[in-house]
Parts: structure tokens; sequence; C-alpha cells
């Protein structure tokens, strides 16, 4: 949460810290600034809204200073105000912060800062006490200062008496740097760096970055020079660009066929799953006794259709936690248990903590990641990178189909070493998920239809998704997805749970989004539609069938492609995005930064 973004080099900083910061907005979008550094002055602009504001407000600036720093905020500590956004300016020092500082008040109170503060915020109180710690070495104050802070921070700090020089030290948040022929460049992540450098580093924790035009020099606490490893990136700016898309989100629901294709077919060798190029052995599949996915939001929702697959499939339980629970129940694993984190960040914070839980307690993790490099991948003891390219839409979408199709590919190696499959069927449930990108290119072709339905239900206060098995985890997804953009309320029920509370709220034309994909309880789910019909419910139903002209089940209807069993997750996924797309899209709301989230959370 928060984006930040640091540079000094050649070229005029301006314009690059807010471009930067569009790339970096979906972090946070409460407020934005930057400053500048400039003849041992700082030059402050800060803003609440959106980037956009911030770079008219800042179209006064003179200034062509080549060094700065720049931050998109995510309010934690103190209200939406322009004083409580970054950078914080105190004396010498402006610094920009993403974290929680949590001893921030007994800070205030043991170093007497109360008189330096002016906004509400814990980073504040970070930069008065390098303020008050600065003697002329800002290393030193930083070592001091860093030694005494409880929390989670990325910090990128400028002094106003070392012109052209940013520093930099991190615990937990993500924080990457690169240094190019234009200078030298720091930030959350790689879409504010990418444009100058594919070539980049994670910011070790607990070391001290120096930032200058020549270079970055990197020093532990205590002082040792440190050469950190170089990672390179596989996209280019033009995945972290709309691509003649009206949003980010719709862009990102037409990667799909293309990210799923990336993430499949490196894992297959001779039609079977081949995971050895990943560094996962043969052997672990063999070992474990039970299964526990732990992840959040979109990413738990993954690991729900995960679960549905490999427990119909393999037999093996499977249990899906919310990673913000898990961390604070004892959870009941051991090194029995195989721990699957999926993230698509690789920084969520609970995600992060749990994967550290479930190691303790002596389980092997392995996650599922889309950025290459992130803590969590870092820290897993295996990592199966899933190949979505940048995810810019806070609502998630490819980096979900990409994340059940790594689901998928576990479920299929486990069964193969298992004994459970043998070749034949492993052969032909890989090349049908190898046909993943292809069933949702053809569901795509829909568009237009959902288009129109989502007209229809725009207006609604509520809408309620059912379905069961399979499409009862894919109903989850499909609510969370609509909530977040639309604003509407909406809610996932097991359809037959329905009848047990919450057909109460079925009245006349409340929409209720039926998925019926599934033979064994297609019959099932049908009657359940009958229920809600009858009691007057504008029923929309995604099934595979040819048109039903009955009123009795449905107003309007989305096919889906014939597929079998589990692979139906792909088209329907794809349809239930679009419809939350063009809900949101036809209210004219923000489809890709909608009100209160961010799409990296990186506080508790
Ligand atoms: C946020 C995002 C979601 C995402 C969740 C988990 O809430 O808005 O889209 O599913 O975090 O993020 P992760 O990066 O761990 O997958």
């Amino acid at each position: 949460m928060c984006g930040i973004i640091g540079y000094t080099g050649v070229l005029p900083a301006k314009d690059i810290l807010i471009d930067g910061l569009e790339r970096l907005e979906y972090r946070g979008y409460d407020s934005a600034g930057i400053a500048l550094l400039e003849d041992n002055n700082i030059i402050l602009k800060k803003k609440t809204g959106k980037v956009a504001g911030l770079r008219e407000a800042a179209g006064d600036i003179k200034s062509d200073s080549a060094c700065g720093i720049g931050h998109t905020r995510w309010a934690t500590h103190g209200g939406v105000t322009d004083i409580n956004a970054h950078p914080h300016k105190c004396g010498q020092v402006a610094l920009i912060h993403n974290g929680i500082i949590e001893n921030y008040r007994e800070l205030i109170v043991e170093y007497g800062l109360n008189e330096k503060l002016v906004s509400e915020t814990d980073t504040e109180v970070v930069a008065a006490l390098l303020d008050k710690l600065y003697e002329g070495d800002p290393v030193c104050a930083i070592r001091k200062a860093v030694k005494r802070l409880a929390g989670s921070f990325a910090l990128c700090i400028m002094f106003a008496d070392k012109p052209g020089k940013i520093y930099a030290v991190r615990n937990v948040s993500p924080m990457i740097a690169a240094s190019c022929d234009e200078g030298s460049i720091i930030a959350s992540d790689l879409t504010a760096v990418i444009a100058f450098s594919k070539k980049y580093f994670v910011v070790p924790e607990y070391h001290i970055l120096t930032l200058d035009k020549n270079g970055i020099k990197v020093e532990d606490l205590k002082g040792n020079v440190v050469t950190p490893e170089i990672l390179e990136v596989n996209w280019d700016i033009t995945s972290a660009q709309k691509g003649g898309y009206p949003h980010y989100m719709l862009k990102e629901i037409y990667d799909q066929p293309e990210a799923l294709r990336n993430t499949v077919t490196p894992r297959v060798k001779d039609g079977l799953p081949y995971l050895l190029d990943d560094g996962i052995p043969d052997d672990i599949f063999k070992e474990f006794q039970n299964i526990m996915v732990v992840a959040c939001g979109t990413a738990m929702h993954a690991g729900m259709v995960g679960k549905a697959l490999i427990e119909k499939k393999l037999r093996i339980p499977v249990t899906v936690e919310i990673a913000s629970e898990f961390r604070y129940k004892d959870p009941i694993i051991d090194e029995k248990t195989l721990t699957i984190v999926l993230s698509q960040s690789g920084e969520t914070i609970d995600t992060l903590e749990a994967l550290k839980l479930a190691q303790k307690k002596g389980s092997k993790v392995l996650s599922i990641v889309n950025v290459k490099g992130s803590t969590i991948a870092r820290e897993s003891d295996y990592v199966l990178y899933t190949h979505a390219g940048p995810e810019i839409a806070v609502a998630s979408t490819k980096a979900y189909t990409v994340q059940v199709a790594a689901m998928y590919i576990l479920a299929c190696k486990t069964g193969l070493e298992r004994g459970i499959m043998d070749e034949a069927s492993a052969r032909d449930f890989m090349a049908k998920l190898m046909n993943a990108g292809e069933i949702i290119e053809e569901t795509l072709k829909n568009a237009n239809n959902i288009k129109l339905i989502a007209e229809e239900i725009k207006m609604a206060p509520d809408v309620f998704y059912i379905g069961r098995g399979l499409d009862y985890t894919m109903s989850l997804e499909a609510s969370l997805k609509l909530k977040e953009i639309s604003y509407i309320h909406a809610e996932a029920y097991a359809a037959g749970e329905l009848k047990h509370g919450t057909i109460a709220l079925i009245t006349e034309n409340v929409p209720v989004i039926a998925i019926a994909t599934q033979e064994d309880v297609y019959s099932k789910v049908i009657s359940n539609i009958r229920e809600v019909k009858s009691r007057g419910a504008y029923v929309v139903l995604v099934s595979e069938d040819d048109e039903i002209n009955d009123s009795n089940i449905c107003d309007r209807q989305i096919k889906i492609p014939h597929l079998e069993g589990e692979f139906t997750a792909f088209a329907t996924a794809a349809v239930l995005q679009l419809i939350a797309y063009y809900t949101s899209a036809s209210k004219g709301l923000d489809v890709d930064k909608p009100r209160n989230l961010a799409k990296s959370v990186t506080v508790e």
C-alpha cells in the first residue's frame, strides 16, 4: 500500500516522479505528493486526490532539479488531507514512507518531537526523529533511527544539504532499485522503474542505500558494502499500458489467453506436468498428507477452486484459510502438510506472515506468485511463478485465472506422482489446461450480450450469485468483483443453502446470477433457480445450455462453451469478470481504482 518513487540523475525529476506515481497509483490514491531537492532547498507539493490532480498542482513548479521523491498514499494514520499527504518535511529532512510505524507515539515522547509535528501521521514522526538525530552524516542518522523504529517501513529520504542524494531503507514493505545511464531510481515496484531499466534489485531489509546520478551504494547497518543480486524482468513497459482499451481491467481480462499460455506451456513436457525447471522436485508431491491453502482476497478464491478440484479428483484433504485468520488461530498443520500460498503481488503482509508461521510449524511452503523476486517468493521453499505480466487494475482478473491454472498444474502433478492419475489421464488433463486460453477467447465473444445484462442490473442495490460445488467458489469471486468495482452489495450463496435464510431477501426483480456448469449438480441448481424465480427474481443463467425458452427458469442467459467439469472455471471466470466490469463502466465509475482499495496490501 502506498506507492513510493525516488529519482536522482541527469534529467529533470518532476515529470519522472509524477509519471512514476501514475504507474504506481494502484497502490493507493487518496493523495499524492513530490519533493524536489534544489540548492539546499526542498520544494514540496502535495495534494489530496489522484495523481492527475498533483500533476496539475505541480504545474507551477519551475525547478529542473534532477533529484526528488514522490508518494501516492493509502491512508492509515490520519485522514485524507493535504497536510497528511507525503512527502513529510521536518527541518533538513524530507521523506516518504510505505508501511506503519507502530511505536510512533513512544518516539514522540522519548525524543520530545511534539512541537515539530504538524500532521497526524506516523510518517512525520520519522522525519522529525531523523532531523533530530542528523548531525551532517545521513547514513549515521538513518542507522540510529532505524534501530528505534518498530513496524514495517520503506523509506526514501532526502537531506536539504546533500544535493543529488536520496537515501533509502526498508523493513518488510517492498522496494526495488535500479541504476541506468539516466541515473538511479527506486520505487515500490517495477511498474515505475521499467521505463528506465529491465534490470533491478530488491532492496535488502535493514540495509541503507545511497543513490546518486552515478549509481547506488548498498551497505548494511554496520557499514559493510553489499552487492545485491541483479534480477531481470521479462516484460516491458507496453505490458503496463492500456494498449487501446478504455480501462486496465478490460485489457487484463483480454490478456488472459496469453497469460494462461505463458503460465501453463513451460510446465508441460511430453504432455505431462513438469516442474523441475521451477526447482520443484517431484518427490514433494508424494510426501504430504494434506494441503493448507493460505491467501487473501481473489487469490484465496483461486485457492478454493483448487480445493474443489483436488478434493474431487485426488481425494486429498485441502483446507483454505484467509491469511489474516490463519495467523491468529494456531493452525493445525505440521511437516505432513504442504502449504500452498497464493499471491499476485507476493507482498501481501498477512499472506507473508502466514507463510512464515506455516514454516515455523514444520510445513513446506510452495507459493504461487506473479511478481518475480517478491518477498513471498523469496521466503518460500518452492515457487511456481505465474506469468500474467503486470496487473494494474485493482480488481484482479488475469492474476486469478493463472492462479487457478497453477493450482490445476499442481493437482495434476500430485495425481500423477501418487499414481492417482495415470499418464494418459494426466496428458489429457494437461492438454485441456493448455486449451484454457482458447476457452477464454471463445467466452469473450459473449461480451456484447454481457454488456446488455450489466446495463439491466447496474441500478440494483443487491445482486446474488448462486451455484454449487465449483460454481459456488466461482460465485464467491464474482460477488467480490462486483462489489469492489460497482459498489453494489453482492453476495455469493451455495444454491442449496439459500432457502435457509437469504431467500427472504429475494423479491421482485432482485438480480440472481445463477451458475450451473457442473453436470452432477445441474438439476439441483435448476431447482434452486426455480425457487428464486417463483419469488420474482430477475435470473441470469450462466451455463452450457442452448437457448432456454422458459421464463420460469431465467430472464437472460449467458452461454459458455461446452467443457468438461473443472475446465468450466475459465469460461465462468471470464463471464463473471465481464459482468462486473461492464456494470462498473456503465455506471461511470473509476473501474481501475475503486474507492478505498489498493492493489498491494502491505498493512495488516
Ligand atoms: C488486494 C487486491 C486483490 C488481491 C488481494 C491479495 O485486496 O485488491 O485484488 O486479491 O489484495 O493480493 P495478492 O497480491 O496477495 O494476490
